[in-house]
């Protein structure tokens, strides 16, 4: 499960726990007196909390021998950090998509054009959009193809309870960026916005953002920065105006769930596969790419194993594991149930009782349905 799913109590936890392990102890005692003084909504007892976190912070003053008082508070950044260009594969994206990040790599491959009009190659981008959409993905195969060497910071774990110290922090990613060209990759940006719930440290964030985006001129030619984020709403107008463009991305429309399928090895150009592939796109409506790929994988894994070394049942897994997308995809609609059906029985060979559980709907509606969907046929 992720972060993002956690309610503020439990992001709470997280984030003294993050903070504790980097040997931060005042960061954990500025955690405490944050949540004394905007104690989570979801505390059953806030008062009483509120009362033994403060009864704590007064109790236990900071030892001057304390061993954690030295320890690094974060992990710094080094050439780890750094990932050489490595003919990253193009992802799968909408038409519209794939031109703006064609234009991107262009302006930047050939900057001549541009300069002829006296403009400069973009430099900082923001991709936004649902998680597993290819953001990460896109700026590998940006940086790829620009043949930088990519940087990539997660903010998330950059972020230290102290903002002088995030800023440090970031001083030293950039310092890093400067000494080379090459691709700045802020993974969870809205991190920035989030940690900083308190408005006194809203005004912190944009400053450091702004830190973030003067820092650009002292880069060498040809450098770009690209953010991203889920959460484009944490970010306010003052941060999202910096950039140069923004960048959104999007959940798979049919056609491109159907190239993603159809790409997928080792199914990827069986005759077979080319036929199953067109019905699975049309049911996983609302899935992300991600979501995708780990079903096929999962799917794939399962089969082998479920097949203990005999014939293995690909779609009948696949199907197995879209059952409620396959249910939303038959509400209402009998031709969608009938060619569900007849697929499940053609390609899984499913028995019609083991279709009607997978439905949810009776034995003798499906006996019908394929009875149609043959002499359809
Ligand atoms: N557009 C795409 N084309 C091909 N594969 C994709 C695409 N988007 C996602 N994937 C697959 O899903 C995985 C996760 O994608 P990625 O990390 O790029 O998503 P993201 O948008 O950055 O998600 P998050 O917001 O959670 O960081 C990739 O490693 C890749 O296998
Ligand atoms: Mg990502």
């Amino acid at each position: 499960m992720s972060d993002k799913a956690l309610g503020q109590l439990e992001q709470a936890l997280l984030d003294v726990t993050r903070v504790a392990l980097s040997g931060d102890l005042e960061g954990v005692r500025l955690l405490g007196r944050r949540v004394v003084r905007r104690v989570p909504d979801d505390a059953r007892h806030p008062q009483a909390l509120k009362q033994a976190l403060l009864d704590l912070l007064d109790r236990s003053p900071a030892p001057a021998d304390s061993p954690l008082r030295s320890a690094p508070a974060i992990e710094a950044p080094d050439s780890s950090w750094v990932r050489q260009p490595s003919g990253v594969p193009a992802p799968v994206l909408s038409e519209r998509l794939a031109h703006t990040i064609r234009l991107l790599i262009a302006e930047h491959t050939d900057p001549e054009p541009l300069a002829r009009y006296g403009l400069m190659p973009s430099r900082a981008v923001l991709f936004t959009g649902p998680p597993g959409v290819g953001k990460t993905i896109t700026a590998d195969y940006v940086a790829s193809e620009l043949r930088l060497p990519l940087i990539t910071v997660n903010l998330a774990s950059l972020i230290s309870s102290l903002m002088g110290r995030t800023g440090q922090n970031l001083q030293e990613v950039l310092n890093l960026a400067a000494s080379q060209p090459c691709v700045v990759f802020f993974d969870e940006f809205d991190a920035l916005a989030k940690s900083r719930s308190d408005s006194s440290d809203v005004g912190e964030v944009r400053r450091l953002v702004n830190v973030i985006l003067q820092q650009l001129d002292r880069w060498p030619p040809g450098g770009l920065l690209i953010a991203a984020t889920n959460h484009v709403q944490l970010l306010d107008l003052a941060v999202t105006r910096r950039f140069d463009t923004t960048v959104q991305f999007e959940l798979p429309t049919e056609v491109e769930r159907l190239q993603l399928l159809r790409a997928s090895a080792p199914l990827a150009n069986t005759p077979a596969w080319a036929a199953q592939s067109e019905l699975l796109a049309l049911v996983t409506d609302g899935w992300s790419h991600a979501d995708l790929q780990n079903w096929v994988a999962r799917s794939l894994r399962r089969a082998v194993l479920d097949g203990g070394g005999g014939e293995i049942n690909v779609p009948g897994e696949l199907l197995d594991g879209a059952r409620d997308a396959a249910r939303a995809y038959i509400t209402g609609s009998v031709p969608h149930r009938t060619a569900l059906a007849a697929f499940a029985s053609k390609h899984a060979k499913w028995s019609n009782r083991r279709i009607a559980e997978w439905l949810g709907v009776s034995h003798p509606t499906i006996s019908s349905d394929l009875r149609r969907a043959k002499s359809d046929n």
